[in-house]
C-alpha cells in the first residue's frame, strides 16, 4: 500500500511538472535581459471613498487616469520588486513576499497613501503569478519572473496634497540578469550626485528616488560605468548604496560587512544574505557605517537586490582613482560566490530554506 501511494505521488508530481513545462511560452529564456515583456494578466484594485475594492485580474495592460492625477503632478507613487522561481522539483515559489508587503506599507505611510493590507498584498502576488504561470521561466534557465507591485495617486490634485483615490496594481515580466554579462564583475563610479537626504525618502521604495537617480545613471553609463556608488549626502564620507541595490563587502579575514544607514532601502536580499552568511556559512557579519576610506581595504564587493541578485563589483572609480578588488574582473570573489550559491540554492529549492522564506504558488 505504502509503495503504491509513493508511486502515485511520484506520478502526480511528474505530471504536474510536465504539465507546467508544456504550457510555457515560447521564449528564449536563457537570453532575455532585464526588460519589460507584457504578460497575460495583471491585478488591479482601486481605493475610493476611503476603502479598497475587492480587486481583480485584468487583460488590460494600460492605465487610464486624470491628467491631473497625484502621481503625474507630484510623483505620489511607490513600488516593490520580487521574483517567482521554478524550483528544482518543479514548484513555483516566491521569495519572502511578506517582507515586500511590509515594506510597501512603510512606503505608503511615508507618502501619505492608504496601506494595501499585507495579507491582501501577498494574495494579489499569488493570484497574478498563478495567472501568468506560462511566463515563469523553467528551472535552470537563468531567468525568473519579476513581480512588480505598485501604487499611485489616481485622482486629480492641483494644490500640493495627497490624492483621494489610488490604484494598486501587480504585473509580472520574465527577466534575465540585471547587468549584462550576468555574474561577471562590474565597474562602478563614485557619484557626484546624491540619491537621498538624511531625513528624506531613501529608506522607502518611492518612485521619486529613482527619478532622482536617472541623470546620475545616464551620466555613469555615458562614462562607461555600470552603476553609481552613492555616498551619504550630509558628509559624503560614508557608503550608502547604488541606484538599485545595497552593498555587501567582505574583509580580508572573511567578515561580511554591509552599510548601516537610515537613508538606504532595507534590502530583503541583503537581510537574507546576512542571515545566510551567519547561519549557513558560519561567517562573522557586521551591519555598520562603512567609510569610503576603508573600501580599498576590502577583499570583495558586491551589489545585492532582487534584480541584481548578487552582482560582483571588480572596480570602483573615484574621480579617476581606481580601487581594484583582489577578486579581479573575471570572477566573483570566493565568499561572494558562496553567498550567491547559497541564496540562489534556497530560492530554487536546492537548499533547505529558513522557516517562512519560501512562499509556494499552488
Ligand atoms: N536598494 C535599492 C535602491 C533598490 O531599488 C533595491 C531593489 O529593490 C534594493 C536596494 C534591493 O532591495 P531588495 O533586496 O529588497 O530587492
Ligand atoms: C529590484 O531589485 O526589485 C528593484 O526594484 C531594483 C530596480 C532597479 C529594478
Amino acid at each position: 500500500e505504502g509503495r503504491k501511494a509513493y508511486y502515485s505521488i511520484c506520478w502526480l508530481k511528474k505530471y504536474h511538472t510536465e504539465d507546467r513545462i508544456m504550457d510555457k511560452k515560447n521564449i528564449d529564456w536563457a537570453n532575455i535581459g532585464f526588460g519589460y515583456v507584457q504578460t497575460d494578466k495583471r491585478f488591479v484594485s482601486n481605493f475610493k471613498d476611503g476603502k479598497w475594492d475587492d480587486g481583480q485580474l485584468t487583460d488590460d495592460a494600460t492605465v487610464v487616469i486624470s491628467e491631473c492625477a497625484g502621481v503625474l503632478q507630484y510623483a505620489q507613487t511607490c513600488f516593490e520588486g520580487m521574483k517567482a522561481y521554478t524550483t528544482e522539483d518543479g514548484r513555483v515559489v516566491v521569495f519572502r513576499p511578506d517582507l515586500n508587503a511590509k515594506r510597501m506599507e512603510d512606503s505608503a505611510k511615508r507618502l501619505e497613501m492608504p496601506v494595501f493590507p499585507q495579507d491582501r498584498f501577498v494574495k494579489a502576488i499569488e493570484e497574478t503569478v498563478k495567472a501568468n504561470l506560462a511566463y515563469v521561466p523553467p528551472y535552470g534557465s537563468g531567468a525568473t519572473l519579476y513581480i512588480r507591485p505598485y501604487m499611485f495617486g489616481s485622482s486629480s490634485v492641483i494644490g500640493v496634497k495627497p490624492a483621494e483615490e489610488y490604484q494598486f496594481r501587480v504585473f509580472t515580466t520574465p527577466v534575465g540578469p540585471y547587468f549584462k554579462g550576468g555574474a561577471k564583475p562590474i565597474t562602478i563610479k563614485v557619484s557626484d550626485f546624491d540619491r537621498a537626504a538624511p531625513h528624506g525618502t531613501g529608506h522607502i521604495k518611492a518612485g521619486l528616488n529613482y527619478a532622482m537617480s536617472l541623470h546620475a545613471i545616464v551620466t555613469a553609463h555615458a562614462e562607461g560605468f555600470d552603476e553609481n556608488m552613492y555616498l551619504d549626502a550630509a558628509t559624503r564620507t560614508k557608503v550608502e548604496e547604488t541606484g538599485g541595490a545595497n552593498f555587501i563587502f567582505v574583509t580580508k579575514d572573511n567578515t561580511v560587512v554591509t552599510p548601516k544607514s537610515n537613508s538606504i532601502l532595507p534590502s530583503i536580499t541583503r537581510r537574507s544574505l546576512m542571515y545566510v552568511a551567519e547561519h549557513y556559512l558560519g561567517l562573522k557579519v557586521e551591519e555598520r557605517e562603512v567609510y569610503f576610506d576603508e573600501v580599498k581595504d576590502f577583499a570583495e564587493c558586491g551589489l545585492c537586490g532582487t534584480a541584481a541578485v548578487i552582482s560582483p563589483v571588480g572596480k570602483i572609480n573615484d574621480h579617476g582613482k581606481e580601487i581594484c578588488f583582489p577578486s579581479g574582473m573575471e570572477e566573483m570573489g570566493p565568499i561572494t560566490k558562496k553567498l550567491y550559491d547559497t541564496l540562489t540554492g534556497i530560492q530554487m529549492g536546492r537548499i533547505e530554506a529558513p522557516e517562512g522564506w519560501i512562499y509556494e504558488i499552488k
